[in-house]
């Protein structure tokens, strides 16, 4: 273990006792604030791989407050089932997923499967159901045969206390698997999160300001790991499927001295992956990654990222993930050994459908802003409001009705001086231009950064699926906030 360094012995000395009452040595560094470069940690591991058969998947998920292991050490957090993340759900297209989901919180709770192109009607994919504490709730979620592959996730969705839940520790993977099998070494599931602890390996409390600029945590855990190892040998391609399912951290991820290729993005696949350095990762975002191995150590990093901040009160500078030459260090990577054989070229996609071609039956334009006065402040008399459209979110209104099949083109527009990753459920959103720029290519994602004081122009095509849900901005103390909105198509 790395030695303690003179900054966490003095922060542990202004907490007087609280290092030791808990006794492991090891916990040492939950009181040193950010840790950027934790040392490197165990092998890595996933959490528990629960596989359809036959068509269906049927889970028994338990939210509740109790001990875990976060970065090898225990503490005491919120899970599905007793792990951080909960289990990852595998499925393939076509396969109907239950999911009986028993609330063991104090407080009301619910599932949302993010990204999934499913009903949100029902026992569905519905984030207005409420499951009370000591409740339960049995989701059918019927996955259409032409679903999409890819990464998805499933965390909880009941307004006001989304971003504690997350935060506290309840995520966990979805796939969906590939219809023909890539041709790879090995995949993996990286769920990232962060989190911060007290000294005495609880959550620590969150304060309004936290709230107001979107909380990091000082821990960014790979599957509920710091730092983990991972062995593999010269020549190898592994796919990594990464989901961002932090609460506000922007994840620009490098692995530097690797050869990574990007396959695709959420529920989106390019045609053939393109060679990139860094892939960011907005709150929700999912990256579909080859890393073709060559030998030697690194490092997968989150670098630092700007999404701004509030003029006058702390600025960006506050925001952990923007200290100046941040680098997290999120997991090691050991390439060493005799070579494999390579592996031939993942074999190309069929070409997106590229709504570009398409005709618009409709706009709408969404503005996000953040005001003076917001009624969440309890007492810190400094909330500012979160709106959509200069409205918070209020369940019974629908703020989009839109006709079942149209394509329409919405303008998210935003007005303040922070940046707002926003997540349409059930229907991804085609980038068109991002503050006048035209995209290029067919770039589809369900959740898509809408720049600080910026503006991004997307095309959804409002088809095979009706119902009523949701859009918000995921850096999910937002959204709690009241940057949500109500949509229904039908
Ligand atoms: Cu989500
Ligand atoms: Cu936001
Ligand atoms: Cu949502």
């Amino acid at each position: 273990m790395k030695p303690i360094s003179r900054r966490s012995a003095l922060t542990l000395g202004g907490l007087g006792l609280a290092g030791t009452v808990v006794g492991g040595a090891g916990l040492l560094w939950w009181s040193s604030g950010a840790l950027t470069q934790p040392p490197v940690g165990d092998e890595f591991a996933e959490p528990a791989l629960l596989r359809s058969a036959q068509g269906k998947l049927q889970v028994h998920l338990t939210a509740a407050s109790g001990p875990v292991t976060i970065g090898g050490r225990s503490a005491t957090a919120l899970s599905y089932n007793g792990s951080i993340p909960g289990p990852t759900l595998h499925l393939n297209a076509g396969d109907l997923l239950a999911v009986s989901l028993v609330n063991g919180l104090g407080a009301a709770t619910n599932l949302h499967t993010h990204g999934l192109q499913v009903s949100p009607e029902g026992n569905a994919d519905n984030p207005f159901v409420m499951v009370a504490p000591g409740g339960s709730f049995d989701y059918t979620i019927q996955l259409p045969a032409s679903h999409p592959p890819g990464l998805f996730w499933y965390h909880p969705h009941h307004h006001g206390a989304v971003a504690d839940q997350v935060f506290g520790g309840l995520y966990g993977a979805i796939i969906v698997d590939d219809p023909e099998p890539l041709e790879v070494s090995r995949e993996r599931v990286l769920v990232i999160s962060d989190i911060t602890l007290d000294s005495l390996g609880g959550i620590a409390a969150v304060s309004p300001m936290d709230r107001m600029l979107g909380r990091e945590g000082e821990l960014v855990l790979v599957n509920g790991q710091l730092n983990p190892r991972l062995n593999a040998r010269p020549g190898e391609r592994e796919r990594w499927r990464v989901v961002n399912a932090c609460v506000s951290r922007y994840l620009p991820l490098r692995l530097d001295g690797q050869s990574l290729h990007l396959r695709g993005m959420d529920s989106a696949r390019f045609p053939t992956p393109e060679a990139v350095d860094e892939v960011l990762l907005a709150p929700g975002n999912r990256a579909d990654l080859l890393v073709t191995m060559a030998a030697g150590t690194a490092v997968l990093q989150a670098v630092a990222y700007d999404r701004g901040g509030v003029s006058g009160m702390m600025g960006g500078l506050s925001l952990p993930s923007l200290t100046a030459g941040n680098r997290t260090s999120l997991a090691t990577l050991s390439v060493a050994g005799s070579a494999a054989a390579s592996t031939p070229d993942v074999t190309a996609v069929a070409a997106p459908r590229d709504l570009r071609d398409e005709s618009v039956s409709a706009e709408r334009e969404l503005i996000f802003a953040m005001g003076e006065g917001g009624g969440m402040g309890s007492g810190s008399g400094m909330m500012m409001s979160f709106t959509i459209n200069g409205q918070a979110f209020d369940a019974q209104r629908v703020d989009a009705a839109v006709s079942a099949g149209n394509i329409e083109e919405w303008t998210l527009r935003n007005t303040s001086p922070m940046d707002h990753p926003v997540h349409l459920h059930v229907w991804p959103m085609q980038v068109i231009e991002v503050n006048g720029t035209a995209m290029t290519s067919v770039i589809q994602q369900d959740v898509v950064n809408v720049p600080a004081n910026g503006q991004v122009t997307v095309r959804i095509a409002f088809e095979g699926i009706t119902g009523r849900t949701v859009y918000h901005c995921h850096i999910l103390d937002h959204e709690d906030l009241g940057m949500m909105g109500v949509i229904e198509v039908s």
